[in-house]
């Protein structure tokens, strides 16, 4: 059989296994990856349809207590300038989501575990509950924290928690992160989320140096045996900040693959779990002008526009040439309007848009 027969034998499996996985993930070849996202693409239509939700994410805060290799907010990277949004001016942009009919929102920021942040964030989500007349929903994605913690923030409010494992397999985990980062804890993080009641959001990083296919087909699995309901993941994209900023002799020329290997993650993700929500995260744009549609055209049904106030954009990145820094929320609306229309989706405006996976396990 050539290659493309076994992609087309696959793709015709209820189940497929981890060999299959790996198959899928490695297509490189034009008129196999259209195949794949076709499949995807068919498969996301017919289990959570061609809505795309809006989760309008706030980047409060750029300080953090952690040190991860891979990112560009890391506690020892000294030369940012630290920043907090007060608390009008995260209201103010969640008001702004809300009367632009974005269904939900999601705070983001570096990880805090002082008593101070953890009342300051359980009075935010209950400000924004009121002053939306408790329509919003609420993603937070703020890191590891006890359960105590995750549960003061779930009945102030918020019913969504990202937190991504990054990467399922130990030994990379531990070459991303100092010695002090524990993937248990992160694993328990999970649990305890899931004990709490939130909808679970979760995802790796993809083409991270030394991982392999078979790492990232483990991670797929993963999702499913750990019944996630969210899915984000995105490309690695070096920081120059980092210790990680060299981590490929030259990224511009690897830029095409690495976008490719994301997509097909979200592709083969959506065959494989079928109805859980999945993001085309913006480190998809940093690779491509075009890479969030692109990746809603493999699978995904997510997007995260971002409401930042523009002034504190420079501070919150992640990896180099994150878009959008110098526009702002009404901006970040239309150019994703017109995005979203081009490729013949719509939008599900005023909507919360929860995961069916999750709809399901709860009805
Ligand atoms: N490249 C891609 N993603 C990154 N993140 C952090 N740094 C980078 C980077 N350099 C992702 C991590 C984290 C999320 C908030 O951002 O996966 O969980
Ligand atoms: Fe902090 Fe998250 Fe960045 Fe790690 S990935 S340094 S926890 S913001
Ligand atoms: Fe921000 Fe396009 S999404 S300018």
């Amino acid at each position: 059989m050539t290659n493309i027969e076994i992609t087309k034998n696959i793709l015709k499996k209820e189940f497929i296994s981890k060999e299959e996985i790996i198959h899928l993930l490695s297509i490189t070849k034009k008129d196999e990856l259209d195949i794949l996202y076709k499949k995807a693409y068919n498969i996301k239509k017919k289990n959570v349809g061609t809505d795309v939700y809006f989760r309008g994410i706030i980047e409060f805060s750029n300080i953090c207590i952690k040190n991860c290799f891979y990112c560009g907010i890391r506690k020892d990277n000294h030369k940012l300038k630290r920043f907090s949004m007060n608390e009008n001016e995260i209201l103010k942009s969640a008001k702004w989501a809300w009367e632009s009919g974005y269904g939900s929102i999601v705070l983001q920021s570096g990880e805090r575990t002082d008593n101070n942040f953890i009342l300051f964030v359980e009075n935010i989500l209950k400000k924004i509950k009121k002053i939306s007349n408790n329509e919003l929903g609420i993603t937070i994605s703020l890191g590891e924290q006890s359960i105590e913690t995750y549960k003061r923030w779930f009945d102030a409010g918020a019913h969504r928690y990202l937190i991504r494992i990054e990467s399922t397999n130990q030994t990379l985990y531990k070459s991303l992160h100092p010695n002090d980062h524990d993937f248990e804890k992160r694993m328990k993080s999970i649990k305890n989320l899931r004990k709490v009641g939130y909808q679970v959001g979760t995802g790796v990083m993809i083409g991270i140096p030394n991982q392999t296919i078979s790492d990232l087909a483990k991670d797929i699995i993963f999702y499913k045996e750990n019944d996630i309901d969210m899915i984000g993941m995105g490309p690695y994209i070096p920081h120059q900040d980092t210790p990680m900023a060299n981590s490929f002799k030259n990224f511009e020329e690897i830029k095409d693959k690495q976008l490719e290997l994301a997509l097909n993650m979200i592709a083969v993700t959506r065959i494989y779990l079928k109805d859980v929500n999945i993001a085309s995260t913006t480190a998809l744009q940093a690779l491509n002008s075009i890479g969030r549609e692109m990746g809603l055209s493999a699978g995904a049904n997510i997007i995260m526009p971002n409401i930042t106030d523009t002034k504190y954009r420079e501070g919150y990145q992640l990896y180099d040439s994150k878009p959008c820094l110098d526009e702002n929320s009404t901006m970040c609306r239309g150019c994703l309007e017109s995005r979203i229309k081009n490729i013949g989706e719509t939008i599900g405006y005023n909507k919360w848009g929860d995961s069916p996976h999750f709809i399901k396990k709860n009805s």
